[in-house]
């Protein structure tokens, strides 16, 4: 991820979270994925307002992609919060309630990943137009965004899911 995502501009503006999904406050999604959900979302939001094929193209993106970010900072980021506690040796009593999202993201996981699969799809459409009207800005966010995916895939979404278990056998000593 380019480090212009985590400009310190944009980390002091980032709201709780992109979508309005509903959040946990014991749960805070940490605040550097907060950032990059926005810059992501904020480019996003310029690209679905360009004319011709461009824009259409990325109304497609933001079709599939918005309620897979909503589900995601409802169930797949916030659990994230308690890892740098976990990682101390703590266990804050209100960990039992991560939980709830952790079973769910578990359960929800092969549509999650599908649903990356349809995003991907789209962001690939949209980077052959982008690069046909020479909009290399967009061009970069397409591959941004399907970067995020795949450490999506391969870091945070096991790394949630290690943080129920994880939760699971603490409960249990
Ligand atoms: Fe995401
Ligand atoms: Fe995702």
């Amino acid at each position: 991820m380019k480090m212009r995502l985590l400009a310190p501009a944009l980390l002091s503006i980032v709201p709780l979270q992109v979508t309005g999904a509903e959040t946990s406050a014991h749960f805070p999604i940490p605040e550097a994925l907060v950032a990059e959900h926005k810059a992501l979302h904020v480019t996003l939001g310029r690209a679905v307002k360009e004319p011709g094929a461009l824009g259409a193209a990325a109304r497609g993106v933001e079709q599939v992609l918005h309620p897979h970010f909503q589900r995601e900072e409802e169930i797949a980021l916030p659990p994230l919060a308690l890892l740098p506690r976990l990682a101390r040796g703590e266990t804050p009593p209100e960990m039992r309630e991560v939980l709830r999202m952790t079973d769910q993201l578990e359960a929800e996981l092969p549509k999650m990943l599908e649903e990356h699969k349809k995003v991907v799809a789209a962001l690939s459409a949209f980077r052959r137009e982008a690069v046909a009207a020479g909009r290399e800005e967009y061009v970069e966010f397409a591959d941004e965004l399907t970067l995020h995916a795949r450490n999506e895939e391969q870091v945070l979404y096991p790394a949630a899911l290690l943080v129920g278990r994880f939760v699971k056998l603490q409960l249990k000593q």
